[in-house]
């Protein structure tokens, strides 16, 4: 064959061929799958994203993101009871707020009564077990959409003056009750902030989940309909890339994310998740953190979209997206599918 003498080896289909080392022996059955499966997918692994919204109006459908709804603060709070009915440990909370609370300063995040802060107390009203992670950053309250707020000449985010506005905000959001502080703006600095902030208020118990490794991604289209930070700004693609990490950029992501794990952060994040495996994998062999990966609105939005034209199958595809985040190195999942795979998972 081609040069190459392979007279003396077997065969396949001859009778002599017989390779003494077999793997296929390990897959033989679904029970020595089972027992020699490395990862597995459970309801304590998930964190469901929610959308609360003002008012006591319907639930509204986030056009791109099938089955994810817009829920007032009675809906969601029944929402939380049957994700905890389902075994599901934590939620993370977006508020959707109304476009005359919106300005350039962001402060209606600074409001005490500000509809998230309204959403924490309720949930931890009725079910106090549920662990609260909560977003730090502006975005849901500014006009433009950015996570911070501007520099005089308006052209980039204002790091240390941002910074000081999550830390009060943070600070609000522990004497609501929130478990961890979640910030999402990526401005340098942030947690060593954070932490000094709620240590002072006499909150030491609050912990924080850093998005360590966010990335400017296009993947995040849906979510900006889904809070209206796209129509407040005028465009699905705010451009955040002096502030988010370069999608080509590997070894400024890990560093970024050991400058959270220094600061104190508790956990950190890699977001988007499914094209940033390779971010995981190294970040966690980097640090003994637990590590969460967030599975953005637009991987959600991709696997719907393909299963809708029947290209895809969404349960397998879906399962297969999670397990990989997990492989990867994952401790927790925040997914859209969270609710689904749960009830899949009691179903068995
Ligand atoms: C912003 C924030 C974003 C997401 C969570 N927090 C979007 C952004 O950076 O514009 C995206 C989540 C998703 O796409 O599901 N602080």
């Amino acid at each position: 064959m081609d040069g190459v003498n392979n007279a003396s080896l077997p065969v396949a289909g001859a009778a002599s061929f017989s390779p003494t080392i077999r793997p296929r022996r390990i897959r033989r059955t679904s029970a020595i799958r089972e027992m020699v499966q490395e990862t597995r997918l459970t309801s304590a692994d998930l964190i469901a994203p929610l959308f609360v919204k003002d008012g006591n109006g319907a639930p509204e459908p986030v056009g791109s993101m099938p089955g994810v709804q817009r829920l007032n603060i009675e809906a969601l709070v029944a929402e939380c009871c049957e994700l905890v009915a389902l075994g599901i440990h934590g939620i993370a909370l977006f508020p959707v707020t109304r476009p005359e609370l919106k300005n350039p300063q962001g402060s209606e995040a600074l409001n005490p009564d500000c509809l998230v802060l309204r959403a924490v107390r309720a949930i931890k009203a009725a079910v106090p077990q549920l662990v609260i992670f909560t977003d730090i950053a502006l975005d849901p309250y500014t006009s433009h959409g950015h996570d911070g707020v501007l520099t005089a000449a308006g052209d980039d985010v204002d790091n240390d003056a941002t910074v000081a506005i999550l830390a009060r905000m943070a600070v609000l959001h522990a004497q609501a009750g929130t478990d961890f502080v979640a910030p999402s703006d990526m401005m340098d600095g942030r947690v060593a902030a954070l932490r000094a902030a709620l240590d002072d208020a006499g909150h030491p118990q609050v912990g924080i989940l850093a998005y360590s490794a966010k990335f400017a991604s296009a993947y995040y289209g849906p979510f900006r309909e889904a809070v209206g930070s796209a129509a407040a700004a005028g465009t699905k693609l705010l451009d955040k890339r002096t502030y988010q990490l370069n999608p080509a950029n590997r070894r400024e992501a890990i560093a970024d994310a050991l400058l959270d794990e220094a600061e104190g952060a508790d956990l950190l994040m890699v977001k988007p998740a499914g094209p940033y495996l390779d971010i995981l994998r190294e970040l966690r062999d980097a640090s003994s953190l637990p590590l969460a990966a967030y599975q953005v609105s637009g991987e959600y939005a991709q696997i719907h979209a393909a299963a809708e034209r029947g290209w895809l199958e969404l349960r397998k595809t879906r399962d297969e997206s999670l397990l990989a985040i997990r492989r990867a190195g994952a401790d927790l999942i925040l997914t859209y599918f969270a609710k689904a795979v749960a009830t899949d998972l009691n179903r068995g």
